[in-house]
């Protein structure tokens, strides 16, 4: 079968791209400085109880149902941003909807990992204080499973996320189909089964209910996962270097990176450059490529915690370089803030790793 990597997916549908928020920036002055309060400690510079962020599968059943209560809430408290996302129905919805308004200021340009560090904790804030989740937001360390994909316990029916998608015929690529994968029609187990996601495919922020696919692509994880291939991305010394690698490069099937690895491992509505929050698993997904950022960061805190480099847009148009000054706009989901106030996750954010 043929096999085609995902890139050439999100490559199809850059063109489709029609709608955006700006990217502005301020002139803000920012003073850098690693130890914000000059005890040595730079990992809680400000805040003293953080939120503890745990694998998926260190949770004990009963969170696990907890979570997956909490972000079923999120699926049906109503949506406040109709304004901007028509087809918006549930708070989950104004989420997906906020990506895939920002979608591409925020892929293939330094500010990827600044801007889901921050939407993901800004997700965070909303399961916990609209929908009774009380620890951290969960991530998914997926290098666990790079040598059976689909036996991870994350697709489990009753403690995970449900399963595969049935199998549908997809001889060539579209928005959410790449050939070579062993599912893509809707999942048919565990708690998501049955929901409408609303919005979406592609940038499309209309009401269009259908359901969630997933089609697996255990290629992806099996190159990008293993343990050299983690250290090739984590050894690498630059913000740059570093960023582009986990990201995966723009129209480059040879290198789709970690992130690329989970969207495309998962596939179906996760392999959609826009609308992938329509799988719940963007949040873990996304906050296991956090999790390594702030440990590539911690490897040499004193050089990495301001450490920002990279184009602010992609680089099929010329653009500024990005600064600790530009503003990371999540839409009417929260507050505009400077890249500067989440480089350091034990700062304003306010959350660990563990
Ligand atoms: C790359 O940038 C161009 C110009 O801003 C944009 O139209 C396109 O959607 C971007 N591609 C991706 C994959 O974000
Ligand atoms: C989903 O809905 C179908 C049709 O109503 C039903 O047969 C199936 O049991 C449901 N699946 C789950 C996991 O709830
Ligand atoms: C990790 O990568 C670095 C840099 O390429 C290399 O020097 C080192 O030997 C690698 N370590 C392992 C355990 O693969
Ligand atoms: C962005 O930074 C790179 C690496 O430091 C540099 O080579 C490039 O000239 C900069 N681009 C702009 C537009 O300033």
């Amino acid at each position: 079968m043929k096999t085609i990597s995902f890139s050439t997916a999100f490559l199809l549908i850059a063109g489709l791209a029609s709608t955006g928020l700006g990217a502005p920036t301020t002139s803000r002055h920012i003073v850098a400085r690693g130890d914000d309060n000059g005890d040595g400690d730079y990992s809680y510079g400000t805040c003293s109880s953080p939120i503890v962020r745990k694998e998926w599968r260190a949770l004990t059943t009963e969170q696990k149902s907890d979570y997956i209560d909490a972000v079923k809430c999120m699926m049906a408290l109503p949506a406040i941003d109709t304004a901007n996302v028509p087809g918006a129905v549930s708070r989950f919805d104004d989420f997906q909807g906020g990506h895939i308004l920002a979608t591409e200021f925020i892929h293939y340009v330094g500010q990827f990992l600044p801007w889901h560090r921050y939407f993901v904790s800004v997700y965070e804030k909303a399961i916990r204080e609209e929908c009774g989740w009380t620890l951290g937001q969960p991530y998914w360390d997926w290098t666990q499973d790079y040598q059976d994909w689909p036996g991870s316990e994350i697709w489990d029916p009753t403690t995970g996320f449900g399963g595969n998608g049935v199998y549908v015929d997809c001889p060539e690529v579209t928005v959410t189909c790449l050939p070579g994968g062993t599912g893509g029609g809707c999942i048919t187990d565990g708690p998501f089964a049955n929901i409408t996601v609303h919005i979406g495919p592609a940038d499309s922020l209309d009401r269009n209910d259908h359901c969630l696919s997933r089609d697996f692509h255990s290629q992806f994880p099996e190159q990008y996962f293993t343990p050299s291939a983690m250290n090739a991305t984590m050894s690498l010394p630059t913000f740059d270097g570093f960023r582009q690698s986990l990201e995966g490069l723009l129209n480059d099937v040879d290198h789709i990176g970690q992130h690329g690895s989970g969207h495309g491992g998962t596939g179906g509505t996760m392999v959609d450059l826009f609308s992938s929050p329509g799988d719940p698993l963007f949040y873990l997904h996304h906050g296991q490529l956090d999790r390594l950022w702030w440990q590539w960061q911690n490897m040499n805190i004193d050089e990495r915690l301001y450490e920002i480099a990279g184009p602010t847009r992609n680089y099929t148009v010329a653009s500024p370089n990005v600064t600790l000054d530009y503003m990371l706009d999540v839409g009417v989901l929260a507050d505009q803030v400077p890249i500067y106030d989440v480089m350091n996750i034990g700062g304003s954010l306010c959350y660990t790793y563990e």
